[in-house]
């Protein structure tokens, strides 16, 4: 099993699986060492290794050295971390973490929140937090209208947030975009005043959408939430972390503004699997909407920072803790240099797309998405490159599909991403 450099490895079939794994779990048990072996020489190189530098698909996750090994710290240490009681000393640092987000986001003082598993839920836990926090104000205001079940979003937007909605059983209603592809206020409040701007609950705005990292106009749409009262979250999961880069730190702008904002630093802050920080304007809302109630609970009832009170979840691990220590270990300027790296080699890309005439982009990268079409290709040949750059183990690059046309993507997140890996695989596909 190599470690150093990585390998990208591979899939292979359950029979494959079956041959060489067979059955492991046994009345006598195969014994650690058997286990351990079994896991690296035939398990191990059967998943791929996402912080492989030529992982360019969906989002990668390239977790620093320090963040990886305190993992391992993490893993073997008997810290619960859903409350301050029991976790005051990682529940601490775990919002040391949080409150740097906050800071690049310039959330206020009092914004605070946790770090659950991933956007999905992240996404999840801030829309039931902006509907129950409707639901108590429309109470509150004794209004006899029916009681808002709308979220508005561009319809990039991940799909996580449709999953959410399905959850909750609330109406999705797509924004149509502006011409740089971004949810705006003035389409935002076409939607609001084309079906009442009193039925919807919350405006989600996408800070890097997946397919292709655009940010939308986050100023404009804060500036309609604000003016309609509805709650604003904005899903920076995969380009939050742009926040930390000046070159691309304007396009953030009002961001600020935001009732919740998520980020993951799995993806491209450089933390290990499964972490998505989650942050609130106003906590105490998220507090009231998640906290669940039970008399062995009770005693957690003191008014001390309970992790687990600020979203979906009940039982944690102090998953936030690997970035906490790698962003101590290395310090922020590092994390600044990491992601404007990212953004270099991303530029580089572009620059080798335009050269080659072969190739085209889709648009001009916002952050460090770049996608792409080999002119003279068809959805087939996209998947045969794809499978054959996996199979020789060159790279994971799988193609994606934009209005109906299937084309090249590279998300490139890994600071150890080179320009060489760049024209290496547009190499291939000339
Ligand atoms: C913009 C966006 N939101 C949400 C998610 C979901 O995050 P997770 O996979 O951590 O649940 C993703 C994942 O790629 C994403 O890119």
């Amino acid at each position: 099993m190599r470690l150093h450099p990585v390998p990208l490895d591979g899939p292979r079939t359950l029979q494959e699986l079956q041959a060489v794994a067979g059955g492991t779990i046994t009345a006598e048990g195969i014994g650690g060492l058997a286990a351990l072996k079994l896991f690296g020489d035939e398990l191990a190189p059967a998943c791929l290794s996402s912080d492989h530098p030529r992982f360019l698909s969906f989002i990668p996750c390239a977790p620093t050295e320090a963040a990886v090994m305190f993992e391992l710290v993490l893993g073997a240490s008997g810290i619960y971390a859903g409350s301050w009681l029991e976790g005051s000393g990682a529940v601490y640092a775990e919002n040391v973490a949080l409150r740097w987000i906050a800071d690049l986001a310039g959330l206020p003082a009092e914004a605070g929140g946790v770090f659950v598993p991933g956007g999905t839920i992240g996404n999840l836990s801030a829309l039931a937090t902006a509907r129950w926090t409707a639901r108590a104000r429309h109470t509150a205001s004794g209004s006899t209208a029916p009681r808002p079940t709308r979220v508005a979003a561009q319809r990039g937007a991940h799909s996580s947030i449709t999953s959410a909605c399905e959850v909750m059983d609330a109406e999705l209603v797509g924004v149509g975009v502006d011409e740089h592809q971004r949810l705006s206020g003035d389409n935002l409040r076409a939607v609001l005043e084309a079906q009442g701007p009193q039925t919807f609950f919350a405006v989600v705005a996408t800070a890097g959408t997946t397919n292709f990292g655009i940010v939308d106009d986050l100023d404009s749409v804060a500036r309609v939430c604000r003016e309609y009262g509805i709650w604003l979250h904005v899903d920076g999961a995969y380009g939050g972390a742009g926040l930390a880069a000046p070159t691309v730190r304007h396009l953030f702008s009002g961001i600020e503004a935001a009732d919740s904002f998520i980020v993951d630093p799995h993806k491209w802050l450089f933390a290990p699997y499964d972490c998505c920080a989650l942050l609130y304007r106003e906590p105490s809302l998220a507090r009231k909407a998640n906290t669940q109630r039970a008399s062995y609970l009770d005693v957690l009832d003191d008014g001390q920072w309970n992790p687990s009170e600020y979203a979906i979840g009940l039982t944690r691990r102090a998953r936030g803790l690997p970035l906490w220590f790698s962003l101590a270990t290395h310090g922020t300027d590092a994390y600044t240099g990491a992601i404007e790296r990212t953004l270099e080699v991303t530029r580089f890309a572009q620059a080798e797309i335009a050269r080659r005439p072969y190739l085209e982009a889709l648009r001009a990268a916002d952050l460090t998405v770049v996608v792409f079409r080999r002119h003279g290709w068809e959805p087939a040949d996209y998947r045969a490159w794809s499978n054959e750059m996996l199979r020789e183990e060159i790279a994971f690059v799988v193609p994606t599909s934009h209005e109906g046309e299937t084309v090249a993507r590279f998300a490139i997140i890994n600071p150890t991403t080179s320009e060489d890996d760049i024209t290496a695989i547009l190499d291939t596909m000339a």
